[in-house]
């Protein structure tokens, strides 16, 4: 090989070592907020719309909304038990006084966080990532 031909093979080797030491810098992956949403509008469109409604709007005086749903937002892991848990008993969203109940669901901990990232970043609302990991210490504690 000639001497400039080693210049190339030294350039390449630390482009290569550069490459593989930024990767693992990187590694493990950040939570995908984006993903989460859209799997979880999927969920949501089949497990949650029939009661709260295509915009989150809920009904009024029988199922609250999530739209811009102070009760939601206020509290990440309160949110995360009544999904797991259901709930049931008289809440107050939005200045408005609901006294139903809501079944538990059979989610597993990523459905849970992907729904709830949905409908706490969708029609207004913008809220932290929920993680999978945040679902377990929540399963059958009762909701607040
Ligand atoms: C059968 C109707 C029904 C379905 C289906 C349903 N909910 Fe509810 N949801 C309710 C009712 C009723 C309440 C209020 C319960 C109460 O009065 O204590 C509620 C309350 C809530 C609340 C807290 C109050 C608020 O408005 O912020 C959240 C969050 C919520 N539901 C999310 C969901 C999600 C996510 C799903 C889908 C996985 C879902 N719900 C499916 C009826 C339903």
């Amino acid at each position: 090989m000639r001497k400039s031909d080693w210049k190339i093979v030294v350039v390449f080797l630390c482009g290569a070592l550069a490459a593989i030491s930024l990767s693992a810098w990187q590694s493990p992956p950040a939570f995908d907020l984006k993903a989460s949403i859209a799997r979880g509008k999927a969920i949501y469109n089949t497990q949650c719309v029939t009661c709260h409604q295509e915009q989150g709007e809920g009904m009024k005086d029988i199922y609250p909304p999530l739209a811009k749903s102070d009760y939601l937002m206020a509290n990440k892991a309160r949110a995360i038990g009544m999904v797991v848990n259901g709930a049931q008993g008289p809440i107050t969203v939005n200045g408005a006084k609901y006294d139903n109940e809501m079944l538990s669901t059979d989610l597993t901990d990523q459905q849970v966080s992907d729904v709830l990232n949905y409908v706490r970043n969708s029609w207004g609302n913008k809220g932290a990532a929920v993680k999978p990991e945040e679902v377990a210490p929540q399963r059958k504690k009762k909701a607040e």
